[in-house]
């Protein structure tokens, strides 16, 4: 297996390897003879590498995806006053405390993005969020970048901040149970989007990549290409196909390990205010047209953001890519559309838990069906309906 010859190239080290030379047989003019020739593949090997390929691996296993919620305290704030509640870090942990301790989500949840806050906090009876999830077989992650701020000398764009320090924060999340990361920055099809902010996007995500797996933590690369504009598909198109043509070309040149990311790409929708809506099925033709194009089969995830689509049509969106075999994993990483009924079920009621917590399994099971691309939007909600988009939306 390749992530057994990864690691038994150097197992205790985190170095460059470079250059492995391999011996290969190639064929010569008599059936008997075999001339022998070196060919070099560069090989990237790291302590961590066996542990990230296996983490992976399990985060893209089949019927199950992401529960992202990571919401900074600002996002998280909104999230809860949106039900009437007050910011303050109670109401927080009982928000997350509904979500992490839902009996039997590890059914159709491999993986779940937290905040700092929440990956150090414990219920209310005192037992670590992260223990809930490792019972459910949920592998905890953890969102590592430091948000967006603006990019001078470009169009009106921005760029993500984290780098500094990221390394010893890593080593201090693994140490605490997160196995994986995220790191969520953004380009704006309206705005340009410009050279500079594409590149800009691509080497800071590259970075970061780089030093998770050298902390052994799977990072989770997401370009996200917001929904804002009224552009048709083919331009949504043209700009992912872009983007993630650098993003795969620094991770490159970083040695990043491809077997050991996941991605966390929008899919290939129109600008929400163009005049005309797509299909599930054009949608899915687009993304995986992109997507074919541009990532390596070695990756083994795609797990989709949601971006402001209802939470239904995020999951008829994902059903439809899964109708025919893919060369990777494909499935969700959402917080909007897996979070949305929740919210207004619950309420901040204490009595309303249970039933937060199954509409929660709900959404959980039809993603989880949608992954196999056997799912049905028969008998679904209106509230699932409504769609979440927001203009200039922050998270
Ligand atoms: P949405 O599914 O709400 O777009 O969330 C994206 C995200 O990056 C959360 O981790």
């Amino acid at each position: 297996m390749a992530c057994a010859s990864f690691a038994k190239l150097n197992a205790a080290s985190s170095q460059w390897i470079g250059q492995q030379s391999f011996t290969q047989r190639t064929g010569s003019s008599s059936s008997t003879r075999f001339a022998t020739r070196r060919v070099s593949v560069p090989i990237r090997a790291g302590a961590y590498t066996e542990e990230l390929v296996k983490t992976a691996k399990t985060i893209a296993s089949p019927g199950r995806g992401i529960l992202a919620i990571d919401e900074s305290n600002a996002t998280c704030g909104k999230r809860l006053a949106s039900i009437g509640l007050d910011n303050t870090e109670t109401n927080r942990q009982a928000y997350r405390q509904l979500l992490l301790t839902t009996p039997g989500l590890g059914d159709y949840i491999s993986g779940a993005i937290l905040f700092e806050e929440t990956l150090y906090q414990s219920t209310t009876d005192g037992k670590k969020f992260v223990d809930c999830l490792r019972e459910e077989k949920i592998v905890p992650g953890i969102k590592v970048d430091k948000g967006l701020v603006p990019l001078p000398g470009s169009n009106n764009e921005s760029w993500c901040q984290g780098l500094d320090g990221l390394a010893s924060r890593s080593t201090e999340y693994y140490k605490q149970g997160a196995r994986f990361a995220k790191w969520r920055t953004v380009v704006s099809i309206p705005c340009g989007p410009s050279a500079l902010a594409v590149k800009e996007a691509a080497w800071g995500l590259a970075r970061y990549a780089a030093i998770s797996q050298d902390n052994g933590l799977v990072p989770i690369v997401e370009p996200e290409i917001l929904l804002d504009g009224d552009h048709p598909i083919e331009r949504t198109l043209e700009v992912a196909e872009k983007v993630w043509s650098e993003v795969f070309f620094y991770l490159a040149e970083n040695n990043v390990v491809l077997e050991g990311i996941l991605l966390k790409p929008s899919m290939v929708t129109p600008g929400a205010e163009h005049k005309e809506k797509a299909s599930p099925e054009t949608i899915a033709k687009y993304t995986l047209t992109m997507l074919k194009r541009r990532v390596p089969p070695a990756v083994p995830g795609i797990m989709f953001l949601s971006g402001g689509q209802s939470e239904v049509e995020a999951t008829l969106n994902l059903n439809a890519m899964n109708q025919a075999p893919n060369p990777w994993h494909v499935s969700f990483s959402y917080a909007r559309a897996l979070q949305n009924t929740v919210l207004k079920t619950w309420q901040g009621r204490p009595e309303n838990t249970e039933a937060a917590q199954k509409s929660l399994l709900v959404r959980a099971k039809a993603n989880s069906l949608a992954q196999l691309g056997k799912y049905s939007a028969e008998g679904e909600s209106e509230e699932a309906k409504k769609g979440m988009f927001v203009r200039g939306y922050t998270y």
